[in-house]
C-alpha cells in the first residue's frame, strides 16, 4: 500500500472515445492493487465503449459524466474533481479530446477538469494511424507538450479499423508504469514494467516500456540579466534522437538548452539554459535505460553572474570575465553508480584526429558509445542537414556513410534497441 502525506496515491482517469477503452479496466485493476485511488470520468464518446458500471466496479468509486449534473456539482465540484488529484490520465486519448485539449475547450466535464487543473497530465493516445499522423494531431500534441502533458505511446501494430501502424493505446502494463512512475512509486512501476515484457507483445515497438533521456542544442551561460556565453549548436540531431527514439516506443524526456526548433511530438522536453540547468533536469529525469548527450554543453560558465546589468562606462577598461568551469553532465551520468543508464552515449566533435580523439574520449567520460563527428569548417555539419559518423564502442569503429542527421538518429535508435533488447535477452537466459 502506498501512501504519502497521510492518504493514497490520486488519479483522475478521464475516458474518451476508442475501441481501446477496454484497456483501462486492466490499468485500473493494477493501480488498485498498488493502493492508488482512482476516480474515473467518462466522456460520451466513451460511455459507446466501456460501460460506467464496470469503471465503478473497478475503481470502487462514482463514475462522472455529466458536466451539468447538479447533484454531481452540490458533491464536488469540478474544479474539486480536478485538484484532488495527484495526476490526471486521459486514456485513451482520441484525436478529439486531444484536439479539444489544445484548444482550451471546455465543451464537456472531461475538458472542463483538464482546463481547470493544476496537476500533471499525461495522456495515452490512440486513433486510427491516418488520424494519428494527420498534421492537425501532431499540431495538437506539439501544442499539449509545449504546455507540459506528458505523452506515453502510441504504439505500433495491426489496428481494429484494419490498418497498421502507430495509433494502438499502449499496452496496460506499460501505462500502470508510466502511472506508478509519476506519482513516485518506482518498485511497483518496476513490478508492472517487466513481467510482461518478456511476452514481447504483439507488434509491440522494441523500446516500449523503455526510458531514454536525450540533452540538446547550446547552453546559455549568464554573464549577467542581459547577456551570456553560448556556442553554435541548431539541436537538430539531438532533436533527432529524441523523436527516433520515442518513434520506437521510449518514453523519452528531452532536455534541450535555447533552440529555435520546435519540441518533438511524443517527448516530454524540458527546456534549460544553463549547464547546471540542465544537470539538474538530467538528474530528476533519472533513471532511465539510455542517456544519450548531445547538446553542446558550454565547458566554462562565468563565476560570478552579476545581478544586475554590467553599464559600459566611457573611458574605463571593459570588464574581465573570470570563468569556472561547468559540470560535465555526460561524465557525471556515466559515474552515476547504481543509477548509471544501462547505456550511456556521447558525441565527439572534432575538427582534426576525430576518430583517435573520440577513441581517448569514450575512455576519458566513461560513456559506452561515442558518435564522432568531423564539424571543421567547411563540413557543413553545425546547423546543417548531414552528419558523417564514427561510431566508436568498446569493440572498435564503424565508419556510418554521410547521410541526414534523421536518418543517423534512426540508426542510433535502431541499436539502442537492439543493445537493449540483447541485454534483456542475457538477463532472462541467465
Ligand atoms: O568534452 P567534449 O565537450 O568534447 O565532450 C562532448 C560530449 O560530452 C558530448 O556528448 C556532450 O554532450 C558531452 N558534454 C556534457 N557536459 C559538458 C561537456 C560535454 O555532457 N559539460
Amino acid at each position: 500500500m502506498s501512501e504519502q502525506g497521510g492518504g493514497p496515491h490520486r488519479v483522475l482517469l478521464i475516458v474518451s472515445g476508442g475501441i481501446a477503452a477496454y484497456k483501462v479496466l486492466e490499468v485500473i485493476r493494477r493501480l488498485r492493487t498498488h493502493g492508488v485511488a482512482v476516480r474515473c470520468v467518462l466522456t460520451r464518446a466513451g460511455a459507446q465503449f466501456v460501460t460506467p458500471l464496470s469503471l465503478q466496479a473497478l475503481s470502487e468509486d462514482k463514475v462522472y459524466d455529466d458536466l451539468f449534473s447538479l447533484t454531481d456539482e452540490s458533491e464536488m465540484g469540478h474544479i474539486e474533481l480536478s485538484r484532488q488529484a495527484d495526476l490526471l490520465v486521459v486514456a485513451p486519448a482520441s484525436a478529439d479530446i486531444l484536439a479539444r485539449m489544445a484548444a482550451g475547450m471546455a465543451d464537456d466535464l472531461a475538458t472542463t477538469v483538464l482546463l481547470a487543473t493544476d496537476k500533471p497530465v499525461l495522456v495515452a493516445p490512440a486513433m486510427n494511424v491516418r488520424m494519428w499522423e494527420h498534421p492537425a494531431t501532431r499540431d495538437n500534441l506539439a501544442t499539449l507538450i509545449r504546455r507540459g502533458v506528458s505523452v506515453i505511446g502510441p504504439s505500433e501494430g495491426a489496428m481494429a479499423c484494419g490498418e497498421y501502424g502507430p495509433g494502438r493505446l499502449v499496452e496496460p502494463d506499460q501505462l500502470a508504469a508510466a502511472i506508478l512512475r509519476r506519482l513516485g512509486l518506482e518498485s511497483a512501476a518496476t513490478e508492472q514494467d517487466t513481467a510482461p515484457k518478456q511476452s514481447a507483445p504483439d507488434g509491440g515497438l522494441p523500446l516500449a516500456g523503455r526510458r531514454a533521456l536525450v540533452t540538446s542544442g547550446p547552453t546559455h551561460e549568464p554573464i549577467d540579466p542581459v547577456r551570456y556565453i553560448a556556442n553554435r549548436s541548431s539541436g537538430r540531431q539531438g532533436h533527432a534522437i529524441a523523436e527516433a527514439l520515442a518513434a520506437l516506443g521510449a518514453e523519452v524526456t528531452l532536455v534541450s538548452g535555447p533552440t529555435q526548433l520546435p519540441d518533438p511530438p511524443g517527448v516530454t522536453t524540458v527546456r534549460i539554459e544553463s549547464a547546471e540547468e540542465m544537470l539538474a533536469a538530467c538528474n530528476h529525469a533519472l533513471p532511465v535505460d539510455v542517456a544519450i548527450c548531445a547538446a553542446a554543453v558550454a565547458d566554462w560558465k562565468v563565476a560570478e553572474r552579476a545581478p544586475g546589468k554590467i553599464k559600459k562606462q566611457q573611458g574605463t577598461a571593459p570588464p574581465a570575465l573570470e570563468l569556472a568551469e561547468n559540470p560535465d553532465i555526460l561524465r557525471t551520468l556515466s559515474a552515476r553508480g547504481k543509477a548509471r543508464p544501462q547505456l550511456v552515449i556521447g558525441f565527439a566533435a572534432e575538427t582534426d584526429r576525430v576518430v583517435e580523439r573520440a577513441v581517448a574520449k569514450r575512455q576519458s567520460k566513461g560513456c559506452d558509445w561515442m558518435l564522432a563527428n568531423d564539424v571543421a569548417e567547411g563540413t557543413g555539419t553545425f546547423g546543417g542537414d548531414d552528419n558523417a559518423i564514427h561510431f566508436v564502442t568498446a569493440d572498435g569503429v564503424e565508419d556510418w556513410p554521410r547521410q541526414t542527421k534523421r536518418a543517423v538518429a534512426e540508426t542510433l535508435a535502431r541499436r539502442v534497441a537492439a543493445h537493449l533488447g540483447a541485454a534483456s535477452h542475457d538477463e532472462a537466459a541467465e
